[in-house]
């Protein structure tokens, strides 16, 4: 008799403790496999890449074919969301994503709603491909970004070191950038309805950015357009499990778990794992958290480390993660040393 999902990944995050937890990685498809940056090479540009079905549906499974991860992350990334609302992208090697800046609510007005659907059928096309390809225990994953971090980007023009041009619109003006971040949320939705609808199996939400935010604008930027993604979703497909990851929320970790409706909560290497087994895992399913420095220097220090995590949120429902992404420089090897460590039964 089956009642709830097969998966191990699904089961994790329907609140099951599974004896060895499942895992996947951030940034698991990406430069630090030669196999990536054969195809990476070939392309035109990165945007061409995520947009080309047949090779995001590759990028996705290539870490799948190495390390039978138990989640596969659909190859993609949260800028397309900016491209396909028509907003200038470029990705410069070595010097990460720049945008055509948006600074006012003339900006916003250019910004076009209509054409996001069509621009971005061809993750969804990538998102079907992967789903028929994978075996009967890997979870297809789908993400965006969340309204926030998406923002930051779109109002800086890129990345930043101290986010004063979207702070400061953002306090000046909550008014005007609320329509930003309402538009987003919107499209947000839209977009995920349409992986949802192609076989994803869970969402997440990154929002890298959310943890510069002091509390009043963490609620207003942060949980609430979150809250509503999750609404809306849950609206159309109940039960259906969305993963938030508010890196570097810090104390408001708790707040954002209570009060934006998501089923896990993605936490930072900065998290102490007791405090996600103590205070998060009575809330939600608990995914992290491990420095991926640790998988570069591998070794002693990765064994232990990943044991010491499994001592403690592997006692509650918990996904095996890192707390940021995989780096380039990750020896390969060193992730399928990580393999065998999570598949190793603890004793008692
Ligand atoms: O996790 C996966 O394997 C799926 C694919 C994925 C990518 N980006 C591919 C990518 C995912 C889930 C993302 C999320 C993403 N993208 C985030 C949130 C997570 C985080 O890192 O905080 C953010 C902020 C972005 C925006 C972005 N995309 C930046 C800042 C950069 C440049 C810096 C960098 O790390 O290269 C990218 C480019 C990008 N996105 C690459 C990949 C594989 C590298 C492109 C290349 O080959 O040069």
């Amino acid at each position: 008799m089956q009642t709830g999902p097969a998966k191990p990944l699904l089961r994790a995050l329907a609140g099951e403790a599974l004896s060895s937890p499942p895992w996947w990685l951030m940034r698991q498809a990406g430069r630090y496999l030669p196999e990536y940056r054969e195809i990476r090479a070939k392309a035109a540009d990165f945007v061409e890449l995520c947009l080309t079905p047949l090779l995001a549906a590759e990028l996705t499974l290539q870490p799948i074919r190495r390390y039978g991860m138990d989640g596969a992350i659909l190859f993609s990334d949260i800028l397309m969301l900016p491209h396909a609302l028509g907003q200038k992208l470029a990705y410069h090697e070595g010097e990460g994503p720049v945008l055509e800046r948006i600074e006012d609510p003339a900006g916003v007005a250019r910004l076009n709603l209509e054409r996001v659907g069509s621009t971005l059928d061809p993750v969804c096309e990538a998102a079907r491909r992967v789903r028929g390809a994978l075996d009967s225990r890997t979870t297809l994953i789908g993400f965006a970004g969340a309204p926030w971090t998406v923002a930051t980007y779109m109002v800086e023009g890129g990345g930043s070191r101290d986010f004063r041009r979207v702070k400061s619109w953002a306090y000046r003006d909550p008014q005007a950038f609320g329509a930003l971040i309402d538009l987003l949320t919107e499209a947000t939705i839209e977009y995920l309805t349409g992986q949802i609808e192609a076989g994803v199996e869970v969402a997440q939400l990154f929002d890298s950015w959310a943890g510069i935010l002091p509390e009043p604008a963490f609620v207003r930027w942060v949980i609430e357009p979150t809250g509503r993604i999750v609404t809306g979703l849950k609206r159309r497909f109940p039960n259906y499990p969305v993963i938030g990851f508010p890196r570097g929320a810090g104390m408001l970790y708790e707040r954002y778990l209570r009060e934006t409706g998501v089923d896990g909560i993605g936490i930072d290497t900065a998290v102490p794992p007791r405090y996600g087994r103590q205070t998060l895992q009575p809330l939600g399913t608990v995914q992290g958290n491990l420095d991926p420095v640790l998988l570069i220097a591998g070794g002693a220090a990765l064994e232990e480390a990943v044991l010491g995590l499994r001592r403690i949120l592997g006692r509650g429902p918990y996904i095996f993660n890192l707390g940021h992404g995989v780096l380039p420089e990750t020896p390969p090897e060193n992730v399928q040393a990580l393999a065998r460590l999570l598949a190793e039964p603890m004793d008692a």
